[in-house]
Formats: structure tokens, sequence, C-alpha cells
């Protein structure tokens, strides 16, 4: 059954690079109703990945305070694994609403993994991360973390979300590395929000009976849990798509929202 998050009506601001935010907005519209939305894809910056933490963090705080002085936010998630791992927890302290982010869930692929061979697969900026790295370090002591980037994957997922046909055999050649290994993870980490896009092709080119784990669970709890901090309601109406550039997939890209339960798409210069 659907949850209320708060008696009145709120707004999640919801942030990404691009369009893999669109897959956290999907966890919290099953839970949640309620709720307003206002998702931003920073598409000028696409992909972030191999942006350096010091750019991302400068560039939240810059969308943060725009978007932050037109609206009532109640909440901000930053749906995106790279712009979290390199903002928190500094971004918290600009801002009066609550911000949550998305990371990495190594813990729960440690609960799942029966091999010991755990796949993180996140953006390069993610892998460098001093507290991801730490984590890793942490947990080799037990498990095997194999570790794979890929731009490639990233910009495979936006277009499979907006309806073009994937070529199998090129997601194939991007886990070259984890085919030549002597035994593959049994559990993968969808550490970058654009992976669950491609779950379904994912299952279909890696080996069978892998556990695919992602932020969806984390998301939900971090959410019941900010209730009694939420002190901003909503006098918003529409849920509204901000992208910072026009490109030529805007026009498929405001297609998707407008299907998807937006009233409103905008370019927004920052
Ligand atoms: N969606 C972002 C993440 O979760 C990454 C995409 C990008 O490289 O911009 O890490």
């Amino acid at each position: 059954m659907k949850k209320n998050l708060l008696e009145s009506k709120i707004t999640i601001f919801i942030f990404d690079s691009g369009l893999g935010g669109v897959t956290i907005l999907k966890y919290i519209k099953e839970v949640f109703f309620n709720v307003n939305f206002i998702y931003l894809l920073d598409n000028k910056y696409f992909p972030y990945g191999n942006k350096s933490q010091h750019f991302i963090l400068q560039r939240l705080i810059q969308i943060l305070k725009k978007i932050s002085y037109y609206y009532n936010i109640s909440l901000a998630i930053i749906a995106c694994n790279t712009a979290s791992v390199s903002s928190f927890p500094q971004i918290k302290k600009y801002f009066n609403f609550p911000i949550l982010g998305i990371f990495p869930v190594i813990n729960l692929a440690i609960k799942n993994t029966q091999n010991k061979i755990i796949g993180l697969l996140a953006t390069d900026t993610t892998l460098k991360n001093l507290q991801i790295k730490k984590k890793i370090k942490f947990f080799s002591k037990n498990y095997t973390i194999e570790t794979l980037s890929s731009k490639k994957l990233v910009f495979l997922a936006e277009k499979k979300l907006l309806g073009y046909k994937l070529i199998l055999n090129e997601i194939k050649k991007i886990f070259v590395s984890w085919f030549n290994l002597t035994k593959f993870p049994d559990t993968i980490i969808l550490g970058c929000t654009h992976f669950p896009l491609i779950i379904n092709e994912l299952k279909v080119i890696l080996p069978k009976n892998i556990k695919f784990v992602d932020s969806k669970k984390d998301i939900i709890i971090n959410l019941i849990n900010l209730e009694k901090k939420i002190k901003f309601v909503s006098n918003q109406k529409q849920n509204i798509v901000f992208y910072t550039q026009q490109n030529s997939y805007i026009k498929k890209t405001k297609l998707y929202f407008l299907n998807n339960g937006f009233n409103s798409f905008q370019e927004i210069k920052i």
C-alpha cells in the first residue's frame, strides 16, 4: 500500500546529471503519494562521471541555490552516485532543507554474495572517491571487489530510456575484463543511477543468476527516517522538469517526462 510521507503535500527536488534519477523517482512514486516533484537534469555538463569532485560540488551548490530561491523545496535528493560521493556531507551545510544522497550499496552486496566476488559498476569519479576506496579496501580483506566504470554504459542507458534500441553485443564488450576473470561476480552493485535502466539487457548478456543490488531500499528507508525533519510543505501543483541546455535529445526527453506524470518541461539557465 502507498504511504503518505507527511499529512501535507511536499515537494521533492530530484537532481541528476541526466536521466538516471528517473530510476530513483520511480522507486519513490511506488511507495509515496502526496508528493510533487521537481526534476533537474544537468545535461549541460552530462556526463558527470569524469568531472572533478570540486567541480561537481560547486555546480550542485549553484543549482540548489537557484531552485530553492524560486521553489519551496521540502527536501532534495541527489539522485546520482557520482554527484553524491562528490558533494557529501559538505553540501548539507549550505541549505536549510534536508538533502539525501545515493551511494553504492556495498554493504547490501556483502549480505547477498555467496561466492564472495562482488562487481561494482560505477563511474570513474565514484570509483576514485576516497570514501569509496576506503570502503572497498576494508571489505577486500574478506571479499573480492571487482570494479568497472564505463561512460559508454551511461550513454546507452539514456538512449534506452528515450526509446532507442540497444545492441547487446556493444554492452557485452564493456564487460570483457569481467569475462576474463576466473570467476564472475555473483552480485553486482549498480553504483550509478543510470544502470537500473538497462537491467534487462544486463540480465541477458551477463551470466545467469547474478544478483543485482541498487539503492532502492536505502532511499525509501532514508525518506521515512527524514519525515520529522521536513519543514516546508508545498504550494506547488505541477511536476516540473528543468534541463540546462538544448540538445538533439531534448524533444524525446520532453516526450518521456510528459508521458510520465510531469506537466512542465523547461530550460533553466544555470
Ligand atoms: N547517474 C550518475 C550516477 O549515478 C552518473 C552519470 C554520469 O556520469 O553523469 O553516478
